[in-house]
């Protein structure tokens, strides 16, 4: 217990970077809809900079990069089809759960790509973020950014602790009768086991160093030094031109798995003439639809996961979504509200003014940041990407006595509001992570009738490094709190600290009073440049 709380901290190394504590509609949603929405500009997600451009490897960086030709792109699509691959639904095993990453040293997972994923996702993985959704996510982003359309996405994966004992992703030597029956065991039929390999053979390559019974050694050369062979001829492009490439008899004519020089390495070949034929032939007449068909059969291969586990809502892009927003208290003892509102327009920004306007009446017009950012997403059937502003407000609480929620208006939006609390909420600003200590300082209000303050306590969760796989597990930490010295009327301190382990991404630290999380704060939450 410290009953006490130093100030002196702030001397010390640089504090780590803090992210707030109200989350619409929750820590999980809102960070994994920033993934989804914010691509690029202004405070962009570093997730999609991983596949931007699309031909992009992130692993290696500058020349060796781009001699690869390896494709961070179809690394993230086909970690989650292995992922998936073995699942068996009757049993209700495997599917989307990060087993994949325990299961690498398997022949059926030959190839760089589940670590090359696994070591850029590794930093996202948070107590709210598991890697399974991670995994699920990668496909939606490489699909949705690199010509494909958006598939609708779900969150509420659940990491596997182990490998999955049952093995069974199809390899170019597998016969056609056994690949068949454990696309079956995944509950796809044959016609859905075509279509869905032909949207994954897309992008991306088949490589002679890892597939040296596919494609001849000769490819690899200074500057193809993984010797891939690409699918089609538009290799870093979610478009149909694998289907019609094979069909016609053109370009990669259906890539390496089809023309490889070893007639039993030619595992697609042999899928797709499984029926005549007949599905590629459908694919390639669907011209655009393709489209649409790889988003059904790819969103049924995400949502693919153990039974028990059960998937949240889809995540649709917040057209008024608050950020950072939290209860500080400045240098000076004031105790302060400050965010900012992002708003999403279908085109250009709007010059028409955006309110906030609390429960207790009081209102301010915001000012918005210079800076915008862009996001894929096309909303309103706009032909154009569509852009996001920045709007801060910083507001002392003597304004904002009473107030329970605030809301967000602005011309040709429909208003949105937003709960607050200002019970008990943990101080930012004296709250952090260092030299292995999180040390957290939480304020609880005395004067509430219905607020018991002692009541409080806090949790610290942590994810840390495991054996074996590298998606970390999320390790709990409760705090012991000690009332120290508050400079607020009618406001108690309560701090505590607890060292943990290394963590590989943000730490959380939840508040909560009974069984009511009260409030979060995720530290650290810099380390993946969310
Ligand atoms: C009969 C089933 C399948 C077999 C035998 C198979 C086999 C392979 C092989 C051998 C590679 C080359 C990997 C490398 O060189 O790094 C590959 C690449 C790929 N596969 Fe499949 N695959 C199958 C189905 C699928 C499905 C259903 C999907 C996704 C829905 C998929 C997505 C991908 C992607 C995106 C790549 C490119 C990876 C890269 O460029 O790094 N595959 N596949
Ligand atoms: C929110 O806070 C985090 C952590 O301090 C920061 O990295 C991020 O840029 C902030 N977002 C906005 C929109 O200001
Ligand atoms: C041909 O492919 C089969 C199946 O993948 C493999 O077992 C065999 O070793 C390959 N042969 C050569 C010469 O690469
Ligand atoms: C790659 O190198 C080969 C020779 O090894 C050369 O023929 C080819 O033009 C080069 N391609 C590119 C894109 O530089
Ligand atoms: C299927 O299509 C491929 C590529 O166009 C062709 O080579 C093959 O002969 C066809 N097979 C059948 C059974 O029609
Ligand atoms: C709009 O989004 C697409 C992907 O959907 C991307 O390729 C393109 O670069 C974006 N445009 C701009 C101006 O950022
Ligand atoms: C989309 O269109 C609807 C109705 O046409 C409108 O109410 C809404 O504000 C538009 N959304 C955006 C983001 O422009
Ligand atoms: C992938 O990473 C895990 C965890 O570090 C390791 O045990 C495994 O051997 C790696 N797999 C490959 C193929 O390098
Ligand atoms: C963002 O991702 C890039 C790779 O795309 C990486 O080089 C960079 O370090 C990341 N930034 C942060 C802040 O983690």
């Amino acid at each position: 217990m410290r009953a006490s709380y130093s100030f002196v901290v702030f001397l010390g190394a640089a504090p780590m970077p803090i992210a707030a504590m109200f989350y619409y509609p929750n820590v999980a949603v809102s960070t994994l809809e920033h993934i989804l929405v914010d691509n690029w500009g202004a405070y962009a997600s570093n997730f999609s900079s991983a596949i931007t451009p699309c031909d992009n490897y992130v692993t290696e960086v500058g020349q060796p990069a781009i001699n690869s030709r390896r494709t961070t792109s179809a690394q993230w699509l086909r970690v989650a089809f292995h992922d998936f691959a073995n699942a068996d639904v009757a049993a209700g095993t495997g599917g989307l759960d990060a087993s994949i990453g325990f299961e690498t040293a398997r022949a059926e997972n030959s190839g760089t790509a589940f670590n090359d994923s696994f070591t850029f996702w590794k930093p996202f993985v948070s107590e709210f973020v598991p890697m399974a959704d991670l995994l699920a996510i990668g496909t939606v982003m490489s699909v949705h950014l690199c010509g494909g359309k958006y598939i609708p996405y779900k969150p509420g994966r659940v990491d596997a602790t182990t490998a999955d004992p049952k093995t069974g992703v199809p390899e170019p030597g597998t016969s056609v009768e056994e690949t068949l029956a454990q696309f079956e065991k995944t509950g796809f039929n044959q016609h859905d086991a075509i279509a869905l390999t032909a949207c994954g053979h897309t992008i991306g390559s088949v490589h002679a160093g890892g597939f040296p019974e596919v494609v001849e050694q000769s490819a690899i050369t200074p500057n193809n030094t993984n010797g891939a062979s690409n699918f089609d001829d538009t290799r870093a492009v979610f478009d149909p031109a694998v289907v019609h490439e094979y069909i016609d008899n053109m370009g990669a004519r259906g890539g390496a798995l089809v023309t490889s020089f070893n007639e039993s390495s030619r595992s697609d070949l042999r899928l797709y003439e499984s029926d005549g034929n007949k599905t590629m032939l459908e694919l390639y007449a669907q011209g655009n639809e393709f489209q649409d068909t790889c988003v059904d059969l790819l969103s049924r291969m995400l949502n693919t996961v153990p039974s028990g586990v059960k998937l949240q809502p889809e995540i649709a892009p917040s057209l008024i979504k608050p950020i950072n927003v939290t209860w500080d208290v400045t240098s000076d003892g004031q105790l302060t509200l400050s965010g900012k509102i992002r708003m999403l327009y279908a085109g250009e920004v709007s010059k028409d003014p955006v309110s906030i306007t609390f429960s207790n009446s009081h209102t301010e017009i915001m000012a918005p940041e210079d800076n915008l950012g862009t996001s894929a997403f096309k909303l309103n059937d706009s032909q154009t990407n569509a852009t996001t502003q920045y709007l801060p407000f910083s507001i002392p609480s003597a304004k904002l006595s009473g107030a329970s929620s605030f809301a967000i208006a602005a011309k040709g939006f429909e208003i949105q509001s937003f709960p607050i609390q200002d019970k008990a909420f943990i101080i930012p600003s004296l709250t952090r992570f260092a030299d292995g200590t999180v040390s957290i300082t939480v304020a609880a209000r005395t004067d509430r009738d219905d607020f018991d303050p002692s009541q409080i306590f806090v949790k610290v969760s942590t994810p840390v490094a495991q054996p074996l796989t590298l998606a970390p597990k999320v390790v709990r930490t409760d705090v012991q709190l000690g009332k120290g010295e508050s400079p607020l009327e009618d406001i108690d301190y309560w701090s505590g600290s607890v060292s943990i382990e290394s963590p590989t991404g943000a730490v959380s630290v939840t508040l909560l009073s009974g069984e009511d999380v009260i409030d979060t704060l995720l530290l650290d939450a810099g380390v993946a440049g969310w």
